[in-house]
């Protein structure tokens, strides 16, 4: 059982990490779920859904209807007054989408302020999904996280054992990550690891290696630039069909293997 969470500053490969790194898990073996908690999901076309059923995704966290049945309430009427306890585990039988790559997905919406003080209907949902995530021996969970920092609650570290930071070569980037690796490291993730995506060059590679020693950031794996990568997601394609050869590809599927090094460790 893996919960792996993948941030990173906005437009650093999160979700087209998530994907693939979901999908070489399937392939492992693994049942996987895959949970879309970016506001602006897009998880699906990476997974292969096609474009009509993604349209028609309704969040969780904008189910209202959902919510109420749950909550008693519905998010912006209910005078503080909300259920606590009620089953989830019929949510992911029902709302989860089985992908053309044998990944379930679940959309999310934004996990926003689940460990923040908002107690809303919505977040109490969201908070006991993510507290009820399966745990057999053979699952595993991956979540494609909101952009940034902001959404860095306490909640985050109820559920997640590694948290990987996605980075460019840039200094911006790099100093994203800085914040998110001490920000989880505060919550008490047990894992926080770094991946270093787009390298281009030698001099790519050395700016995200010497950054990471420098802070004492724990460097997983390199990604290189990679335009096939790049032309799927311009085409909305699965990125998995579009080339398993592919360099990106190789490199992240060789990131999952690491990472079931250390989960067996
Ligand atoms: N290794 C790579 N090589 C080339 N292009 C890449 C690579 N990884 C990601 N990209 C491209 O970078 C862009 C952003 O990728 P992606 O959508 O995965 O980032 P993100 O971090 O999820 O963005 P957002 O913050 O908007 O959710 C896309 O066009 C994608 O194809
Ligand atoms: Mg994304």
């Amino acid at each position: 059982m893996m919960k792996i969470a993948v941030s990173g500053k906005g437009g650093v490969g999160k979700t087209s990490i998530t994907g693939i790194l979901a999908q070489t898990l399937v392939q492992k073996g693994f049942k996987v779920l895959a949970i879309d908690a970016d506001p602006n999901p897009n998880l699906a076309l990476t997974l292969g859904i096609p474009i009509t059923q993604a349209r028609k995704i309704v969040p969780i966290s904008q189910n209202m209807d959902l919510i109420e049945e749950k909550t008693g309430a519905r998010p912006n009427d209910f005078r503080g007054l909300y259920r606590l306890s009620f089953t989830v585990n019929d949510i992911y039988d029902k709302f989860s989408i089985r992908s053309p790559s044998g990944v379930n997905l679940l959309v999310m919406g934004t996990v926003g302020s689940a460990g923040s003080g908002c107690m809303c209907p919505a977040n109490a949902l969201i908070r006991a999904l993510l507290r009820h995530l399966l745990t057999k021996k053979d699952h595993a969970v991956v979540v494609d996280m909101e952009a940034g920092t902001e959404h860095l609650g306490r909640g985050t570290s109820e559920f997640i054992d590694v948290m990987i930071v996605v980075t460019e070569p840039s200094v911006k980037a790099l100093e994203t990550t800085k914040k998110i690796f001490d920000l989880s490291t505060q919550l008490g993730i047990p894992q926080v690891l770094i991946v270093g995506n787009k390298v281009t060059s030698f001099s790519d590679e050395a700016i995200i290696k010497q950054y990471c020693k420098r802070n004492d950031l724990s460097l997983l794996e390199l990604i290189p630039y990679d335009e096939n990568i790049k032309k799927a997601d311009a085409l909305g394609k699965p990125l998995m069909n579009f080339s398993q050869k592919s360099k990106g590809i190789l490199a992240i599927q060789k990131m999952c293997a690491e990472l079931l090094n250390i989960a067996n460790s």
